[in-house]
C-alpha cells in the first residue's frame, strides 16, 4: 500500500478513535510530498503512521495543528529517522480483559495464566480489576459487575446478548472469575512497569484524545507496580513451551492472547496454534477475527464489520465478536 494511503487510512481510524488531532496530522502527511519523502527514508517496517506520530510527539513535536507539525518534522529529520529506526509502538490495553474475563469465567480454577504478547503484563491481573457491563438484547437490559469491586481500575463493557438463547443460564449475568494462582507473560519486547521511561512511551503510543485511556493505563500500571508481573523476553512460538513448563502442574494452564497474532506472519500463526495444542493448554484469545480459520468459520453472516473486528474465542471457537479494544461485544449462539 502506498504510504499516503496508509496515512489516509490512519486518519479514518483516528477519527473513529476520537483523536481529531491524529486524524488531521495523518491527512496532512498523506497530502504532503516533502514529509512523505522524509518518512520514506525510514526502514519499511518503521513507516507505520502510529509510530511516526508517536515518535514525533516523543521528540517534542507540539500538539498543535498540522502546519506546526509539518514545520517541526522538516526541521528535525535526523532525530526523527534515528528514533523511528529504534522504536516500535507499545500498547497494553486492559479493556480487552472485558471480553477475556467473560471467557475465563467459563473455566474452572485454579488457573495458571500465561499471556503471549503480554507487553507490560497489565492484562495478567483480571482478578485485580473491577468490571462493569451493560447487557442488552434477548429481552434484557441490565447491568452486571464482577471482579475486584474496590479496584481503582474499572473496565467497562457493552454486551449485546443477541437473539439466541444464552449458552448458560447465568453467564454473563453473573460472572465469577476462577482463582489465578500463577501468572507470567511472554513478549518479544516486554515493558517494565517499574521503568518510568518505558511507561511514558506506552502513554505516548496512545493517540491524543479522551483522557480516560491514559488514566486507565496509569491506574493499571500502579496496580502492576505493587507486584510486578513475571515477564519473559521471547517469541510466541519458540519461547512458549519453556515458560509453560514453569507453571504449576496442579493448576489449569490458560494461555491468553489479545491483539498479538496480527504480529505473527501467517505460517508462524499456525505454528503458534500448533504449539498451544501440543501443550494441551486452554486458550483464550481476543484477536482480529479473520486471523484464525476456526474463528472465522463460526462468525455468523450479517455481523457488521464495525461490530466484528475481533473475535473472543475459547480454544479457537468463537464466543463473541467485538471491537478492536474489547469495549463492545456481541455474543454468538453457542
Ligand atoms: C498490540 S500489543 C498487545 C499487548 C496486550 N496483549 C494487549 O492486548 O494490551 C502486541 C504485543 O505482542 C508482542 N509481540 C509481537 N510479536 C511477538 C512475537 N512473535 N512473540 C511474542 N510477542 C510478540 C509485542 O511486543 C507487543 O507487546
Amino acid at each position: 500500500m502506498l504510504l499516503a494511503d496508509r496515512f489516509r487510512g490512519h486518519a479514518d481510524a483516528s477519527a473513529r478513535e476520537q483523536s481529531p488531532l491524529y486524524a488531521e496530522w495523518s491527512l496532512g502527511i498523506a497530502g504532503d510530498l516533502d514529509v512523505l519523502a522524509l518518512i520514506e527514508r525510514a526502514p519499511e517496517a518503521r513507516r507505520q503512521p502510529a509510530l511516526v506520530l508517536a515518535v514525533s510527539r516523543w521528540l517534542g513535536a507540539p500538539l498543535a495543528p498540522w502546519p506546526r507539525l509539518r514545520e517541526w518534522m522538516l526541521a528535525h529529520p535526523d532525530a526523527l529517522l534515528a528514533e523511528l529506526a529504534r522504536r516500535t509502538t507499545q500498547v497494553n490495553d486492559v479493556r480487552r480483559l472485558g471480553p477475556v474475563s467473560l471467557a475465563l469465567a467459563r473455566l474452572e480454577g485454579p488457573v495458571a495464566l500465561l499471556e503471549v504478547g503480554a507487553s507490560a503484563g497489565l492484562c495478567l491481573f483480571p482478578d485485580r480489576y473491577a468490571f462493569r457491563a451493560d447487557l442488552r438484547g434477548a429481552g434484557r437490559d441490565e447491568q452486571a459487575r464482577w471482579g475486584a469491586a474496590d479496584s481503582d481500575v474499572v473496565v467497562e463493557l457493552d454486551v449485546d446478548l443477541g437473539d439466541s438463547p444464552l449458552p448458560h443460564d447465568e453467564w454473563p449475568r453473573r460472572v465469577v472469575l476462577p482463582e489465578i494462582v500463577w501468572r507470567a507473560g511472554l513478549d518479544l519486547d516486554p515493558v517494565d512497569v517499574t521503568d518510568p521511561a518505558a511507561v511514558s512511551w506506552l502513554e505516548t503510543s496512545l493517540p491524543p484524545g479522551p483522557s480516560e485511556r491514559v488514566d486507565l493505563l496509569r491506574r493499571a500500571v500502579a496496580i502492576a507496580r505493587s507486584a510486578p508481573p513475571r515477564l519473559v523476553r521471547g517469541d510466541a512460538v519458540d519461547g512458549l513451551a519453556a515458560l509453560a513448563a514453569t507453571a504449576p502442574s496442579d493448576a489449569r494452564l490458560v494461555l491468553v492472547s489479545t491483539g498479538t497474532l496480527v504480529y505473527l506472519p501467517g505460517r508462524r500463526r499456525q505454528a503458534f496454534v500448533d504449539a498451544v495444542r501440543a501443550l494441551g493448554a486452554t486458550w483464550v484469545s481476543y484477536e482480529r477475527r479473520d486471523l484464525l480459520h476456526d474463528v472465522v468459520a463460526e462468525v455468523p453472516e450479517g455481523v457488521a464489520p464495525g461490530d466484528g473486528f475481533a473475535a473472543l474465542a475459547l480454544d479457537g471457537r468463537a464466543l463473541a465478536v467485538g471491537d478492536a479494544h474489547g469495549t463492545r461485544v456481541r455474543l454468538l449462539p453457542s
